[in-house]
């Protein structure tokens, strides 16, 4: 019987092992070249990596104690919850659930619900209008005399995407340093990242972000607060104070008629509703891996020769941690966690450590079931998302659209099994 393989990491995994980026032809590579490839990157059955993952979306990790299961269900159910305004939603929302935003396809995923940011720039300064409500505008309010709008005030306007949760614990186990190590090899081919360096609210401590399309937090719990407050109007104790819509003290003390913080903690614990959602997302499992095809195993080859793992960093690993689950992990996240420069991507926000035209190197893991693609769900296809790629990856991308139509149809279909 033939032996099914999660191919796409181990090839990932080589690619990885390679100490030093791999020299870039300025031409297209050959035919020929794209047959060889994965000759040349034959993985050895021996440096098989530890990773595992679950059979499907939405899963948990696998190897969880019986009480981590029980704390991922119970993480779930919190997740799935539906916010009142007798439970504290608003009084300015976005939306009354996580999954309203994270479902598809299966709980903690992604969905083609977005949000709106907006400010005001000028002499290339960006003014995110804090008094006036932004950056992030909600679009619902618990009545309509509370509602917000995007200010006259503002010139910058624009739209993002929800993104999936698989594997954030994983991501979130990933030491700063090792993010950092990145940022410190050699610009080459045009590439120069940097880390988000921010301040993760529950601790108090400088980190380096890695969740959301700026990097603008480094923690789960952290957005988890950031969320329960500014998507569902709950505020918490990391986040205890409530949107006034548009800034307008009067209207909020109108309408805001429960005590802050809404997220109540349990006096045994010291938890509450924050932390259950955050157990949630750091147990939920990786997106599961289709097993390669040759096509897609041709397709790899293109992805490195071509440049795209400059940034989009097969394989990090995880620190040590005292849940085996998440211990010394092999994460094939395809993603430097770095922001970069992506000119005409740039959505015009300056947030935390990203300026306005950088992002974080969105993670390709699970790609087939996250569409539309980029921070503001413009490109309804992944062609689409790499042609719309810019600045500091226009190589990358100059290369991808000289490749030949076969190599790139390859190239598509290894990032389908990711
Ligand atoms: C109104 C829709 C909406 C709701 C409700 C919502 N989210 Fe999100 N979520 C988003 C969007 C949009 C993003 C991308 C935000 C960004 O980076 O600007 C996101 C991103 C995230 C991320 C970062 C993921 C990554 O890839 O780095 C986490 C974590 C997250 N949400 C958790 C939650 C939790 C927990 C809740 C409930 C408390 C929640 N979200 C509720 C829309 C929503
Ligand atoms: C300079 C760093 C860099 C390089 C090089 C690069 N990317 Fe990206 N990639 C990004 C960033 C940053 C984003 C998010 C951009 C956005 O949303 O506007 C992204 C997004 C994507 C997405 C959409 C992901 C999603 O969830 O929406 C795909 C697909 C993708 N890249 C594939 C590629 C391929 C294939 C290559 C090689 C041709 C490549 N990238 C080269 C940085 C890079």
């Amino acid at each position: 019987m033939k032996m099914i393989r999660p191919l796409p990491l181990l090839l990932a995994a080589t690619l990885a092992a390679a100490a030093v980026p791999p020299p870039v032809a300025d031409t297209p590579p050959a035919a020929e070249a794209g047959q060889r490839a994965p000759h040349r990157h034959k993985p050895q059955p021996h440096r098989l990596p530890t990773f595992r993952g679950p059979a499907r979306f939405g899963d948990p990790l696998p190897g969880l104690t019986a009480a981590q299961k029980d704390a991922f269900t119970a993480g779930m159910d919190e997740f799935k919850n539906v916010e009142t305004p007798e439970t504290g939603l608003g009084p300015i929302f976005n939306n009354v659930s996580c999954v309203a935003c994270h479902s598809a396809p299966a709980v903690g995923g992604s969905s083609v619900e977005t949000v709106t940011r907006f400010g005001h720039t000028a002499g290339g300064i960006f003014d995110p209008l804090a008094d006036l409500g932004g950056s992030l505008l909600q679009n619902k309010a618990i009545n309509p005399d509370a509602l917000e709008v995007v200010p006259p005030e503002a010139n910058v306007r624009t739209r993002r995407q929800s993104t999936p949760l698989f594997g954030l614990g994983l991501i979130e186990a990933i030491p700063d340093e090792t993010i950092r190590r990145g940022a410190a090899r050699a610009a080459h081919d045009g590439i120069a990242g940097h880390a988000a360096l921010v301040t993760d609210v529950p601790t108090g401590e400088a980190r380096v972000g890695r969740f959301g399309w700026k990097a603008q937090q480094a923690t789960l719990l952290a957005f988890a607060g950031d969320a329960y407050r500014n998507e569902m109007g709950i505020t918490n104790r990391f986040f205890p104070t409530e949107n006034a819509p548009n800034g307008d003290a009067a209207k909020l003390a109108k309408w805001d008629k429960i005590s802050d913080p809404e997220d109540q903690t349990d006096p045994a614990t010291g938890r509450g509703d924050t932390d259950t959602a955050a157990d949630f997302m750091r147990l939920l499992g990786a997106p599961p891996q289709k097993p390669a095809t040759p096509a897609a195993i041709s397709g790899a080859g293109f992805f490195r020769q071509i440049g795209c793992d400059g940034c989009h960093t097969p394989v990090l690993t995880t620190g040590r941690s005292d849940n085996p689950a998440l211990n010394l992990q092999t994460v094939p996240l395809f993603s430097d966690l770095l922001l970069h420069d992506m000119g005409a991507l740039g959505d015009g926000i300056a947030q935390a450590d990203a300026g306005p035209r950088e992002f974080r190197t969105a993670p390709l893991w699970g790609l087939r079931a996250s569409a539309p693609y980029l921070h503001d769900g413009r490109a309804p296809t992944i062609d689409a998302a790499i042609r719309a790629h810019d600045g500091e990856a226009a190589n990358p991308r100059d290369r991808y659209l000289r490749l030949r139509e076969q190599q790139r149809r390859q190239l598509l279909e290894f990032l389908g099994t990711i």
